[in-house]
């Protein structure tokens, strides 16, 4: 099973084995991630799984798309390197991925 680690913000690292297919917001949640609520329930829509993806997985990550983009517009904290994690679905390509939720 493919591994994500979630750097909190409280800059702990919390390593979550994610079964293929589910999103990273899931993970997080299920995963007890700090700063991750998930709150519409992955329906990209309230911004409360953002991430940022660490550079060296941008290119397999890959960007936000067109809706996505509209809703992280308002999100604090916002980079070029921003997603949200609802909209990432784990696969075995991105085993060992790094993202950092940001936050105080
Ligand atoms: S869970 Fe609401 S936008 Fe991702």
């Amino acid at each position: 099973m493919p591994s994500i680690t979630y750097i909190q913000p409280n800059g702990k690292a919390l390593t979550i084995n994610a079964p293929v297919g589910q999103s990273l917001m899931q993970s997080a949640v299920d995963g007890g991630v700090e700063g991750i609520l998930g709150t519409c329930g992955g329906g990209c829509s309230c911004g409360t799984c953002h991430v940022q993806i660490a550079d060296e997985w941008m290119g397999r990550v890959g960007r936000a798309h067109c809706m996505e983009k509209e809703v992280l517009a308002l999100v604090d904290y916002l980079a070029p390197n921003s997603r949200l994690s609802c909209q990432i679905r784990m696969t075995d390509d991105l085993d060992g991925l790094v993202v950092s939720v940001p936050g105080d």
